[in-house]
């Protein structure tokens, strides 16, 4: 069975598949998408900071790449918000940085090269009326006022509804099996569940199963999360105003109350579920930088698979086909490179 052809056919149908699907569909373009499973997506796993500074991208063009998609945030989260009637949680708050040790003193004023960028050092004495609650042990920490984040639960599922109100056609649970060339161009694009799909172009967008279809550097880097709900003698409003990215685990306040930890780290392929040794870490990092949270009630933990690639850069843009495009391989930086 051949379906009918589209002017561009997507695969992949997390935040990269459904961010391309709408601009091109704006752009008035007939748009197929394929998703194989919307909830296995990164998108969802994500904690959605907006942190091209706190991760400490060093200089260069991922980094003027990611911090253009930050300008292009709030215009698009309000485009987003319009369309789909649905708020996404777009929290401009700021990201402060806790280190054990300051900047050396005797050194150059910038901060030391194990500091994510450019951030304004704020030393213990005055950090403590800031942001209170944080360890002894905590030296300072670097602040990045222009670093935020997005409920990337709400995001995705905003995305997703307004993809679909403008006429994008999704086919979910359906994943390319095969990407067919014939004379430098893709030819179909075939599916198990069903058949061949034809287009003009093809973006392949499908985060860490990419490599699945394309010898492409693409692999899984699985990270484990936790969420877990403000302690109830502090009341019902967030007592957290801010993220907090921290040497050894990152603190996600969500208006919602709710509060996510992340992320661990480990080459593991895709395999599944939290383990023991990847929830004792997150809380044992998030408790040792904010000792209130041991109060905390758990909420919930799930995993996710970032799309890795050997230089930690996206691979975007023309493929190894004439009609294929690439837009994969975001690693840790996907919630933030939607808009661009
Ligand atoms: N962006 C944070 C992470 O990938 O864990």
């Amino acid at each position: 069975m051949t379906q009918p052809g589209s002017d561009i056919l997507v695969v992949g149908g997390g935040i990269m598949g459904l961010s391309i699907a709408l601009e091109l569909r704006q752009r008035g373009a007939e748009v197929t998408l394929l998703s194989r499973d919307f909830a296995a997506a990164a998108s969802h796993a994500a904690a959605g900071m907006l942190a091209p500074r706190a991760e400490g991208i060093p200089p260069g063009p991922m980094l003027d790449l990611c911090l253009a998609s930050l300008d292009r945030y709030p215009d698009w989260v309000a485009k987003l918000e319009a369309l789909s009637g649905q708020s996404v949680g777009y929290w401009p708050s700021g990201i402060l940085a806790p280190r054990s040790q300051g900047p050396d003193p005797e050194g150059p004023l910038t901060p030391p090269v194990s500091s994510p960028g450019q951030g304004q050092w704020i030393a213990a004495d005055s950090l403590r009326h800031y942001q209170p609650g944080l360890s002894a042990s905590v030296a300072g920490a670097y602040w990045y006022p222009e670093d935020g984040q997005v409920n990337n639960q709400a995001l995705i599922q905003a995305l997703r509804t307004v993809v679909l109100d403008l006429g994008v056609t999704l086919h979910e649970g359906v994943g390319a099996t095969a990407l067919r060339q014939s004379q430098g161009r893709i030819e179909r694009v075939c599916t198990a569940q069903s058949g061949d799909f034809q287009a003009t172009h093809v973006v392949l967008a499908a985060g860490a199963w990419s490599h699945e279809r394309l010898p492409i550097p693409v692999f899984p880097k699985k990270g484990e999360m936790a969420s877990l709900r403000v302690p109830p003698h502090l009341g019902t409003i967030q007592p957290l105003q801010r993220v907090l990215f921290g040497e050894r685990i990152y603190i996600v306040p969500r208006q919602d109350g709710r509060i996510v930890l992340g992320a661990t780290s480990q080459e593991v392929g895709f395999t599944p579920g939290n383990t023991a040794a990847g929830v004792h870490q997150l809380l044992a990092n998030a408790i040792d930088l904010l000792p209130w949270l041991a109060d905390g009630l758990l909420d919930q933990t799930w995993w996710g698979y970032r799309p890795a690639t050997p230089d930690e850069m996206p691979l975007l843009g023309q493929g190894p086909a004439e009609n294929l495009f690439l837009a994969t391989g975001h690693y840790r930086n996907g919630i933030l490179l939607a808009p661009i």
